[in-house]
């Protein structure tokens, strides 16, 4: 199903037999919304969000794409979440091992003139959104260079978890794990705790993490499974109160119901020779706890 949103901006309705659906926008290949099979929304979009181009959307999953942060020359995150991506309207097609019930759809960025003059090297970025039978949600990202030189470049799934109360959730998956502290200059720790809980604000890129991180929310008695592929890294982010209040397109008190986990490549920078493609996949579900 594609549509257009009041911007003139196109985007994509996919929904699984059962009911779940992932809305993705064009605008940025970013998934706006995730749903279960009971219309029970998943991501966190803030009320206040400006869903006019070339801004990235406050919530859903933005990509950052060639660049984390402020980590190099380019805009904040890279300029891949402010692009207008391509839907491949003949997409290779699922693997048979992955094909069992799967609905999906490709989008495409490629170097435009104008970003080759702020990034010289030539990429094809082929995201494919695939909603599975029991409403889980893979992103896979296929980046190949097209250019004759080498290029190297950092991606996080920037995704907004939505929670009830950021004060009653746990990560687990992280425990024993360097961060860099992008709140410390980006100094290197150690994190000593069990799990990770939240009672300020928390801005880190933990280091070589295992492929499965655990978001449970307690009030809502669920839990979200981050399963990954080729992106070793974690970025937890929350902007907790004071920061909030100076982020314009986030509402003074929304912190409370967001999470930042991303699956991300950001300390070792990908490297692609000519010709050569990098695969990063992210899996995400969500099941009940007691
Ligand atoms: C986080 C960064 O991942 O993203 C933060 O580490 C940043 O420093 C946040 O504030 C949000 O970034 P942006 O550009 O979407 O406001």
């Amino acid at each position: 199903e594609i549509a257009k949103d009041k911007n003139g901006v196109g985007q994509v309705l996919l929904r699984s037999l059962r009911g779940a659906s992932v809305r993705i926008s064009l605008h940025g290949g970013q998934v706006l919304s995730w749903k279960t099979d009971h219309g029970e929304e998943l991501l966190f979009i803030s009320s206040k969000a400006n869903f006019k181009p070339p801004a990235a959307v406050r919530g859903g999953i933005p990509i950052c794409f060639p660049q984390f942060g402020n980590r190099g020359s380019l805009e904040q995150h890279g300029f891949a979440r402010n692009r207008t991506w391509l839907i491949d309207e003949n997409p290779p097609p699922l693997p048979p091992n992955e094909s069992n019930g799967k609905t999906y759809i490709d989008l495409l960025l490629k170097s435009s003139d104008d970003d080759l003059k702020i990034w010289p090297h030539g990429f094809e970025f082929r995201l494919r959104v695939a909603l599975a039978f029991d409403g889980s949600l893979m992103l896979t990202s296929r980046i190949r260079n097209v250019n004759c030189k080498p290029f190297s470049f950092s991606i996080a799934y920037h995704t907004y978890f939505s929670v009830s109360d950021i004060s009653e959730v746990r990560v687990e998956g992280l425990e024993t794990l360097d961060y860099l502290d992008n709140l410390c200059n980006r100094e290197r720790f150690t994190e000593q705790g069990d799990a990770l809980t939240f009672e300020s604000e928390v801005d880190r890129v933990y280091l070589s993490s295992s492929d499965v991180i655990a978001v449970f929310d307690h009030e809502k008695k669920r839990t979200f499974l981050i399963k990954k592929e080729g992106l070793p890294d974690v970025v937890v982010w929350n902007p907790w109160e004071k920061k909030s209040k100076a982020i314009a397109d986030l509402g003074d008190e929304e912190y409370k119901h967001m999470l930042c986990v991303d699956g991300a490549a950001i300390e070792k920078p990908v490297t692609l020779k000519p010709g050569e493609e990098w695969t990063g996949k992210l899996e995400l579900s969500v099941t009940p706890t007691s």
